[in-house]
């Protein structure tokens, strides 16, 4: 039988400026991603019809599910008749501000474009990509990149020097529609998202330490609203590496650190404190085939 394994990245938003809701509800962002190496593989073969099992981690598998959706939007685009088992396997935590169920997406993407030999192109999978969520057009391109309009707008960013991270994750996901509504009563007038070039220059640079003091989260202050722990915990984790930034709308929270040695040292630390702490590093590939078998 016929399998095509693929793999997608988890990001981590090195700036996030909100702004003001938009009439459809979702709100202007000027956000530069990166993909980091944690994992979650999609395996996917011929079948009657669409199915997915999901191993690594429990969750329910429901039809709202971002893989089963990302395989019926390829079957409409297409119209092709083909059915597959879709399996994954987490490497991603789940509601963490990681774009797990987003990296499922893209990776399902990929993977069904080969198997069901369709053979789009990079722009129409983008398109189809960005109808499923915000984040996962840039699971696919993965690398470092600059996201405007809702997120789904990338402009690739040359990446300078490689990126060591502690992420420190969290046992109650964070609801991400829930922290931009509260972002919205803190902030009710209109105003555009502010800029991030000043990070984007300071990204092609080869000495990590340009970096400290340009990573920003507009979400951070909703979300430490509904969650005052993860105020806590940010200062707890503020000047433990180069740079400390909340992922998404949280709660995962990360460490930029100096090398892969003091990350390593970092989380080990941190663990012993009893935090979840993991380590990841990046950028790294978007959503690609591993192999065919
Ligand atoms: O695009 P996605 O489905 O991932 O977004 C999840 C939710 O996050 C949206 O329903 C919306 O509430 C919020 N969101 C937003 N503005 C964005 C991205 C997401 O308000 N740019």
């Amino acid at each position: 039988m016929h399998i095509v394994h693929a793999q997608a990245p988890a990001k981590i938003n090195l700036a996030l400026r909100v702004g003001g809701a938009r009439p459809d509800g979702f709100h202007p962002l000027q956000t530069v991603f990166c993909a980091l190496d944690l994992w979650d593989e999609i395996a996917v073969e011929a079948a009657d019809d669409l199915s997915l099992t999901i191993t690594g981690i429990e969750l329910e598998v429901d039809e709202d599910n971002l893989a089963l959706r990302a395989a019926r939007a390829l079957q409409r685009h297409t119209g092709t008749g083909r059915g597959a088992r879709i399996a994954i396997h987490k490497g991603i935590p789940v509601a963490g501000g990681l774009a797990g169920g987003s990296a499922d997406a893209a990776g399902t993407l990929v993977a069904l474009n080969a198997l069901w030999d369709l053979n789009l192109p990079p722009s129409e999978l983008h398109a189809l990509a960005a109808d499923l969520g915000s984040d996962v057009p840039f699971l696919l391109m993965g690398g470092l990149a600059l996201g405007t309009s809702r997120g789904e707008d990338l402009e690739p960013i040359t990446p300078g020097a490689f990126q060591s991270w502690v992420l420190v994750l969290d046992d109650e996901g964070l609801s991400t529609p829930a922290v931009f509504r509260r972002y919205d009563e803190l902030h009710p007038e209109p105003h555009d998202p502010a800029p991030v070039e000043e990070l984007i220059n300071a990204l092609g640079s080869q000495a990590l330490g340009d970096l400290a003091g340009l990573f920003v989260n507009d979400l951070a202050e909703p979300a430490f609203t509904l969650r005052p722990d993860l105020a806590e915990r940010f200062n707890r984790l503020d000047d433990t590496g180069i740079a400390t930034v909340l992922s998404g709308s949280g709660p995962t929270i990360g460490v930029l650190c100096e090398s892969v040695e003091s990350a390593d040292a970092l989380a080990g630390q941190l663990s012993k404190e009893g935090l979840r702490a993991v380590r990841a590093d990046g950028p790294v590939a978007g959503a690609h085939i591993v192999r065919s078998s």
